[in-house]
């Protein structure tokens, strides 16, 4: 019976450059698709940018453009990326979408409905300067535990300890680099705890990986605690109907972009959302995951879904994080590759590949060992797989106008490729991949020796042989053209180009039942060659330029009227006095006089870069009619101009020789 089968891959953030860490996911989910619908079952792929949250409206801010323009922009790169890397996605939307804000809107009114959602009032860290609270990575400081400085308000990286940012010593804004404040504002929260009994039985019906399944236990051993979905203005997202100013959490509103692109499907299409998406429905449903989100897809999101009277994920399919040669993927290290520069130097299907020879269905991290990378790719790919069509097809050209045999010599060989893909196909449903890529190379390697026994390069020399010669190398495409269509999930185009030579496309595996006899094929071309260690080593040699790691090219900030640049007061002035700021990391305090005798006071983000004492007696270019800030140590009356890269390097703006404070800066 064909299964009908609705899969997604987690949503990523439209702030930054498709890597291959996202890759990692999508193409064991591709793969997962893919052999569905070669098994035949009626299998969808959606998925979409995740638009929404604080650091999509900061990073917007930062380029000086609007966030519907950054996740425009970021949008259109992530799609040819995925194209190219061969990502087969029935839908790819984004959830800043109409259909997201009704989803999102009615299942919270369902929530509330149901008595799932509550109001409290919570303390949180709040920003004076940049005037918004701050979510707990926006804060940084000293380690409470260990005293390690500039750790995240969250947890500490050197010694591991979780904390509320209050707690921090010394704590900073990450925005403005002031001391946050404790402000009270009201939040609202689902009630998780009622989902529990059900979320107990979803855990253990085969939804999860026994792995995960261990995860969730501990979590409801250490209690489900209630789940703030709110969030106070300023923030890019959803605002929430009944409470304005507030706005919806992003996690509530991405999981829902599974909904929102599937509805966006269905009305190109004609599909009907309800049987896929009501309680009771017997379609599938299985979302992809990297382990981070475990708790968002296997707690949240089932108990989300069952209180607005939605159906509950048939399965999560969890998995590690890839490392780069046992290493973290980390831009200073140069083992963060994007997915244009792997795009750059080597074929997508490699990548596609050695994951998919590397990948079990567990929550362990995978990595990509560049050395066995290459190894791979040559060996397997190139030295066993391919080598089975290049060394039977020139035979069936020479002498036999590229027709193949009317009988195969040994059917039962042939029958034992075939009968093999039933445990092919369990491997690749149980997301073990690495078993099924173990298998067809082991029957890679029989296809060789039958080749090897028989030598048709032998018998090609006696013209008397001529129908032997053809009749192995018939069995030989055969048994290769089984092996690429057990491979066609994990190299789509490698497979469908070896179906072009053999003159026979393949939808669906049990096609296979009828092996291919007294056709016709065509020329063979090479369908994998060789990497070297230089080109491999390029995907690392060395961190990559900030150009081409940054987000893809932002428009231009909205131009301004000749009248509104005037109105800026742009003057040279000149530092009197500086000094430290006590609780305030990144701040000094600057005396400056901006014309003949008027001073200002001035705080200045700039501690990072310049030493007080070697302030003094600069000329610098300040503006001096912005309303005055009013911080926690004292007021700013004026901004100094300095320039900064993407969080590197700050270069305060200097006035060349002879200019004098009070000059006016045009
Ligand atoms: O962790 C992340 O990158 C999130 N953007 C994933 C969201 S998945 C889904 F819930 F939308
Ligand atoms: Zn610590």
């Amino acid at each position: 019976m064909p299964r009908r089968i609705l899969v997604t891959s987690a949503l990523p953030y439209a702030n930054g450059p498709t890597h291959l860490g996202h890759m990692t996911e999508v193409v064991q989910t591709d793969i997962w698709v893919r052999f569905q619908k070669l098994a035949g079952h009626e299998c969808l792929y959606v998925s979409a940018d995740d638009a929404h949250g604080t650091p999509i409206m900061l990073k917007a801010q930062a380029d000086g453009i609007t966030p519907e323009q950054l996740i425009t922009a970021v949008g259109r790169e992530r799609r040819r990326d995925f194209a190219d890397f061969g990502i087969g996605f029935d839908n790819y939307y984004t959830t800043h979408s109409d259909e997201n804000r009704t989803f999102t809107e009615r299942i919270y009114r369902a929530l509330q409905a149901g008595g799932h959602i509550v109001r409290r009032s919570v303390r949180q860290a709040y920003d004076e300067q940049a005037g918004m609270f701050l979510p707990d990575r926006y804060v940084r400081g000293g380690c409470p535990r260990c005293g390690a400085p500039d750790q995240y308000g969250d947890s500490c990286e050197s010694c591991g300890a979780t904390y509320a940012p209050a707690d921090l010593i010394n704590p900073v804004s990450v925005i403005s680099g002031t001391p946050p404040v404790e402000r009270e504002s009201e939040h609202l929260f689902l009630r998780l705890g009622d989902f529990e009994a059900m979320l107990r039985e979803w855990t253990h019906s085969g939804a999860l990986h026994q792995a995960a399944a261990n995860k969730l236990d501990e979590w409801f051993t250490a209690g489900l605690r209630d789940w703030d979905v709110s969030r106070d203005a300023p923030y890019f997202g959803f605002e929430i109907p009944d409470a304005p100013g507030k706005y919806f959490y992003v996690w509530l509103d991405a999981p829902i972009g599974y909904m929102a692109s599937f509805a966006n499907f269905c009305a190109r299409t004609g599909i009907d959302f309800d049987q896929w998406w009501a309680a009771g429905s017997s379609t599938e449903l299985h979302h992809f995951i990297g382990k981070d989100i475990l708790y968002f897809h296997a707690l949240f999101w089932p108990a989300t879904l069952q209180g607005a009277g939605f159906r509950t994920p048939t399965a999560v399919h969890a998995h590690g994080f890839l490392t780069v040669n046992g290493q973290k993927m980390s831009k200073s290290r140069g083992t963060f590759v994007t997915a244009r520069r792997f795009l750059d130097l080597l074929p997508a299907e490699y990548f596609r590949y050695y994951l998919a020879a590397r990948l079990g269905g567990g929550l362990d991290d995978i990595d990509l060992n560049l050395e066995e990378f290459a190894t791979r790719i040559n060996a397997e790919l190139v030295g066993k797989l391919v080598n089975i069509a290049s060394r039977c097809a020139g035979f069936i050209h020479r002498g036999h106008g590229g027709r193949l045999a009317g009988a195969l010599p040994d059917p039962a060989l042939y029958a034992e490729f075939v009968t093999a893909g039933e445990r092919i196909g369990a491997a690749y449903e149980s997301c073990e991949y690495a078993t099924a890529i173990r298998e067809i190379m082991a029957l890679a390697d029989r296809a060789n020796l039958y080749l090897d026994q028989h030598k048709p390069w032998l018998a090609a020399k006696d013209p008397a042989r001529a129908a032997e010669v053809q009749a192995v190398c018939t069995q030989g495409l055969n048994l290769f053209r089984v092996l690429m269509a057990w491979l066609k999930p994990v190299m789509p185009v490698t497979a469908g180009r070896a179906e072009a030579f053999l003159c026979a496309p393949l939808a669906l595996w049990r096609e296979l039942e009828a092996p291919l006899l007294g056709t016709v094929i065509d020329a063979y071309q090479p369908l994998a060659t060789r990497i070297d260690a230089a080109q491999v080593a390029g995907l690392v040699a060395a961190p990559e330029p900030a150009a081409a790691t940054a987000t893809p090219l932002a428009p231009a900030p909205a131009p301004v009227s000749l009248e509104e640049f005037q109105r800026l007061d742009l003057r040279v002035a000149r530092i009197e006095a500086a000094a430290a700021v006590p609780g305030a990391d990144r701040l000094l305090q600057l005396t400056v006089e901006i014309a003949g005798g008027e001073r200002r006071n001035v705080f200045a983000g700039i501690r990072a870069a310049y030493a007080p004492e070697a302030l003094v007696g600069r000329h610098v270019v300040v503006v001096t009619n912005l309303p005055p800030r009013r911080l926690r140590f004292g007021v700013s009356e004026a901004m100094v101009l300095a320039a900064s890269g993407d969080g590197e390097g700050l270069f305060l703006i200097a006035p060349d020789a002879g200019a004098a404070p009070g000059m006016q800066v045009r």
